[in-house]
């Protein structure tokens, strides 16, 4: 299938263990040059704009976008945001109306959709998102496809921990101003604030240490921040709870209803069941909602447990193809209503 060789060309871009295509990287571009040939093959009209985003319009209905992104975390699955990007050009060719599109920079803050939505210009009636899971909801429900009803809100930013560098050796116990313990205290803290919010999640994935060295104590700690909730209210208090000032803050986000009857009448006549579900990862159409265009995603099965952000991302090419053709039957109703 046309759709997985296009898989595994985005996926061998920038070599190493998984997908490494991080934003602003050659690999980024190269994807995007991939992507944007196998629109022209569609015979979409090609354009980049402004924040680099790269759309693939057809003749008609071309306000209604499919599409998702093709950066990747470090390491990456195979799917995450390739599969939506690839997905959506598939879908645009078979329906033959619509336009496929890939926002940059969705890892690091889905800023290639934020500017886009920012300028306001040339801004789609409605968006639609195919995307892998990255949970076990569906594998552990038997369900293939999901409807997601909303995007979870999130908070991102850094603190910094200042204390004294000394030697490992001859500086006493009590004497000591240890940067990197100043920051674990506070990352156990963190953990137990996220306890306390309902459904709440918050993650130190980054850690730098100055000077670096095995037999100097820390003089500064840089940890990362980054804590999600399903609702405004409980990020707000996990935010205040943590005492950070997050340099980006994104609110939950609701997905179109009536987008996501589309989707459920596209599903339900295949025998299939529709199972309805929120997504923990922050998405493309997330900053499309919070900007008032009426968005929707289809989630696919994720196997090996759900995991993503990791070479073990996997879903079936089974459920890779049923994806792909309810896609394409709700971009069709959509674009024609
Ligand atoms: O982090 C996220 O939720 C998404 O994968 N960018
Ligand atoms: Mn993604
Ligand atoms: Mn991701």
């Amino acid at each position: 299938m046309r759709a997985l060789e296009r898989l595994e060309q985005l996926y061998a871009i920038g070599g190493g263990l998984g997908a490494n295509r991080p934003h602003g990287s050659s690999a980024e571009d190269e994807a995007h040059e991939l992507a944007a040939g196998w629109m022209r093959e569609a015979g979409l009209a090609v354009e980049v704009d402004a924040h680099a985003n790269l759309l693939g319009r057809s003749a008609r209905s071309d306000d209604v976008w499919v599409g998702s992104h093709l950066d990747s975390v470090p390491r990456g699955g195979r799917y995450d945001g390739a599969l939506g990007v690839v997905a959506g050009i598939e879908a645009v060719e078979r329906a033959g109306a619509g336009s496929a599109v890939a926002f940059r920079g969705e890892e690091v803050g889905c800023i290639g959709s934020r500017a886009l939505c920012a300028a306001g210009l040339g801004l789609p009636r409605a968006f639609l998102e195919l995307h892998v899971e990255q949970g076990p909801v569906l594998a552990d429900a038997g369900v293939p496809l999901g409807v997601v009803t909303s995007i979870v809100g999130y908070a991102r930013g850094e603190l910094v921990f200042e204390g004294r560098a000394g030697h490992a050796g001859t500086t006493p116990m009590d004497a000591r101003d240890d940067a990197l313990v100043s920051a674990a205290e506070r990352i156990l803290e963190i953990r137990d604030a996220a306890w306390e919010v309902e459904g709440a999640v918050a993650t130190v994935g980054e850690l730098e240490l100055e000077p670096g060295a095995s037999n100097v104590i820390p003089s500064r700690a840089r940890i990362s921040v980054d804590v999600r909730a399903p609702e405004a209210g409980g990020l707000a208090r996990l935010v205040a709870g943590i005492g950070f000032e997050p340099a980006q803050f994104t609110q939950p986000a609701s997905m179109d209803a009536g987008l996501r009857d589309v989707l459920r009448d596209v599903i339900a006549p295949r025998g299939l069941p529709v199972l309805d579900l929120p997504s923990g990862a922050g998405h493309d159409a997330g900053i499309l909602a919070a900007s008032g265009i009426p968005s929707a995603m289809l989630f696919v099965r994720s196997l090996n447990g759900g995991v993503s952000h990791s070479p073990d991302e996997l879903s079936s090419d089974e459920d890779v193809a049923l994806a792909v053709e309810v896609l394409t039957a709700a971009l069709a109703r959509i674009a024609a209503s």
